[in-house]
């Protein structure tokens, strides 16, 4: 509905909004000295913009509100909400939340920095996703001062030729460590393969099929407390701080799950449902970190969204770290996976950071294919290789005995090489 601005420039526009979101509109329009026109018609302009999967807002009693709009807005706006298949009050009510998140009020303390998320991934098995979503996961929640002397001592101790299998002289990797200081965080790692792997080599019991888990939380098919799930890793090393949510096998029919949910309720983003589940948890955690399945499917479309650069999150703290090996099909899946991020982007206006290369496995035994392949993987346009790791028996002796690797053997070169990669993955 709408009627002409009295100088004209702008039409009234009424539509319906929780008195909520109305209240804290109005407190943050004046903190922020702007019009509320103008505060809503920039939520507006901003929400069509941007894309991304709103979160819904629940508009259950909302009332009446009426503003001032540049002609021509409110009318964009009902086709965006239209396309999007959300009412109009849900649309208005999506883009001043989201207005208000970017927006906060200067006089509150600095927001603080969102918890950063991590997905490690590649859809070709047995490259080390778990492998290297665990250790990284167990350096950022380690006691902190520890780690960093034992990753001093390991850069002091490279040969030659590790150093230049990484492509860098022991003076930029000790400047990369210098301000290490990893550990001591509140870490949550994400079992997210129906194949449990990360949960059974930790020792951990997966969700038998049927009972709530993340999977039953990402389709709405849940209502309890995700907290309830979780497992803490009991090692004096992590001090409480590493926290596991078990997977279950049920995963293997989230595709499905998120496609049939999407077709049978209107609004559900399946993009976002991975976000919607794991948000509450966020306040908890400084990092989060997903053991991503061998697959390119719907579910790692709501993980990779999940990992993507939220608005005024600093380049480079979420976003996805890739284990490949050395060998050609390695190239091949990467392509894939760099294809989908990039599609996701493009659809979806989302910067999704790709926080680094690990080449896992690496056998110099296999001459030429492993050097050359290595050198391809430097020389790849975007993410550096951040580690890269022989094949190392603490690895396999860790998992046998089903002991997270940092507790098992801590000044092991393959913990420390984790501790590498968490200092040169982001930050
Ligand atoms: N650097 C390594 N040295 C020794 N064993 C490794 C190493 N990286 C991974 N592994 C082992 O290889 C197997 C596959 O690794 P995993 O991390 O499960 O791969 P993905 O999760 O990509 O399928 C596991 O048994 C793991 O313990
Ligand atoms: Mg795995």
């Amino acid at each position: 509905m709408a009627s002409p601005y009295p100088d004209g420039d702008r039409e009234k526009v009424a539509s319906k909004l929780p008195s909520a979101l109305q209240q804290q509109l109005k407190v943050r329009a004046a903190e922020l000295t702007l019009d509320i026109q103008d505060a809503v018609e920039a939520a507006i302009t901003a929400w069509r913009a941007t894309e991304r999967p709103g979160f819904e807002v629940d508009t259950a009693g909302a009332k009446s509100f009426s503003t001032w709009l540049p002609p021509g807005l409110y009318e964009d706006f009902k086709d965006t909400c239209t396309q999007r298949n959300v009412s109009y009050t849900q649309g208005l009510a999506q883009a001043v939340r989201d207005w208000l998140d970017d927006h906060p009020s200067p006089t509150q303390a600095a927001r603080p920095e969102e918890t950063r998320r991590i997905v490690v991934c590649n859809q070709k098995g047995g490259v080390g996703k778990t492998t290297i979503a665990a250790g990284t996961a167990e350096a950022h929640a380690e006691t902190p001062g520890t780690g960093a002397k034992y990753l001093h001592q390991f850069i002091a101790d490279l040969t030659q030729t590790e150093l230049d299998r990484l492509n860098r002289t022991r003076e930029q990797l000790a400047a990369t460590v210098s301000e290490y200081t990893a550990g001591g965080q509140n870490v949550l790692l994400v079992d997210y393969d129906p194949q449990l792997h990360l949960s059974k080599q930790l020792g951990i019991t997966p969700i038998p099929v049927g009972e709530e888990s993340l999977v039953r939380h990402m389709t709405g098919e849940a209502d309890g407390d995700l907290r309830n799930l979780l497992v803490p890793i009991d090692d004096p090393r992590f001090g409480g701080r590493l926290h596991v949510l078990p997977g279950t096998r049920e995963a293997f029919l989230l595709d499905s799950k998120l496609a049939l949910t999407a077709a049978q309720s209107r609004g559900f983003q399946k993009e976002s449902a991975l976000e919607r589940a794991l948000r509450p948890l966020e306040a908890d955690y400084d990092v989060i970190i997903i053991d991503a399945p061998p697959s390119l499917g719907l579910s790692m479309d709501a993980a990779l969204y999940y990992a993507r650069r939220r608005p005024n999150e600093k380049p480079g703290r979420s976003g996805v770290l890739i284990p490949v090996q050395s060998e050609d099909s390695s190239a091949d899946a990467y392509d894939m996976l760099a294809e989908q991020i990039e599609d996701l982007e493009e659809d979806l206006h989302l910067a999704i950071d790709q926080l680094g290369i690990v080449v896992n496995l690496f056998d110099s035994r296999r001459g030429y294919i492993a050097t050359s392949s290595l050198e391809e993987w430097h020389n790849l346009e975007g993410p550096t290789v951040v580690a890269v790791l022989d094949d190392l028996k603490e690895q396999r002796e860790a998992v046998r005995v089903k002991r997270p690797l940092l507790a098992y053997d801590p000044a092991s070169k393959q913990a420390n090489i984790m501790r590498l990669i968490v200092a040169g993955a982001g930050r």
